[in-house]
């Protein structure tokens, strides 16, 4: 991966955008890094949690590369989209749990990339916005649908409509990001987080990512149904007997081993 830089620290693995000259915008080299990223995350089992970020100090990422897409025909612009969104969903879909540690700008498809991870924690220097139609065209890499259900679709209209950029505190505000830090605390709360995360029992935090995605895209009784299923895939294994092994035998639990 020439854009993406992967790092591991014990379970947890830390992924920087790198194209700092052009503010870690996305064009199609950045993209087809990120999808080789998923692939290299979902296949090493020793990974229970990502953090992804962007280089440099000032740019998580500033959107979608706006000299690859400035000459593309109809055609081009939807399969630019396709290909995109296909990376997107690949990330929102990763099995296991991913945090946007928001350094800076996230726009367009910045702001669109921190809403494809689970959960976004942010610099109090960032900035997000869904730029677009101050370009001409719409949020393509799931901005529209993703931006509505996160913060909902009167503020999420509010802000596509507008073009407006909100900074930090406004986008805590409305719920874009779940905590704000001090620049320089940033990557350290997002490491924390993760390795939280990571020291619980790794199968049953799967099923938690698994049960809640998949939940919210149908009916409430389908959605309990699903919660059922991946309840009892827990049980049996080593991680469950043990958890509340150590419960009933007021112990502290072994660090558990992802069986
Ligand atoms: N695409 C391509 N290049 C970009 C870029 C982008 N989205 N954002 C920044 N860059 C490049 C700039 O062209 C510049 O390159 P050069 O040094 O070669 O001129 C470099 O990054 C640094 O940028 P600036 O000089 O503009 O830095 P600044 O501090 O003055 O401004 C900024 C920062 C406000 C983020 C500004 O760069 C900006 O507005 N960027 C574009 C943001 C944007 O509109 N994003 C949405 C893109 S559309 C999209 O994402 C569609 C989608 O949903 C898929």
């Amino acid at each position: 991966m020439t854009h993406v830089l992967l790092e591991k620290k014990d379970h947890v693995a830390i992924a920087t955008i790198n194209r700092p000259k052009a503010l870690n915008a996305l064009n199609s080299e950045v993209l087809a890094d990120l999808n080789e990223l998923v692939d290299t995350v979902n296949a090493d089992s020793e990974i229970y949690a990502l953090v992804l970020t962007g280089s440099g100090e000032k740019a998580f990422v500033a959107g979608a590369d706006i000299g690859e897409m400035s000459t593309l025909t109809k055609a081009e612009g939807e399969a630019f989209g396709k290909k995109g969104n296909d990376v997107f969903r690949k990330i929102e879909t990763m099995p296991i749990p991913t945090i946007a540690a928001v350094n800076g700008f996230a726009l367009g498809g910045g702001c669109e990339l921190s809403m494809a991870c689970d959960i976004r924690l942010c610099a109090d220097t960032a900035v997000f916005g869904q730029p677009e139609t101050g370009l001409g065209i719409t949020p393509g890499f799931g901005g529209t649908q993703r931006l509505a259900r996160l913060i909902g679709p009167g503020m999420a209209k509010q802000l596509i409509y507008s073009a407006k950029n909100i900074k930090a505190d406004e986008a805590l505000r409305v719920g874009l990001v779940n905590a704000v830090y001090p620049a320089e605390e940033l990557m350290a709360a997002a490491e924390k987080l993760a390795a939280t995360i990571a020291k619980n029992a790794p199968i049953a935090v799967r099923a938690c990512k698994k049960a809640i995605n998949e939940g919210l895209e149908v009916g409430m009784d389908e959605a309990v149904v699903i919660e059922e299923k991946l309840f009892g895939s827990c049980f049996e294994t080593a991680d469950q007997k043990e958890g509340m092994g150590a419960f009933l035998e007021k112990r502290k639990h072994e660090p558990y081993q992802n069986k």
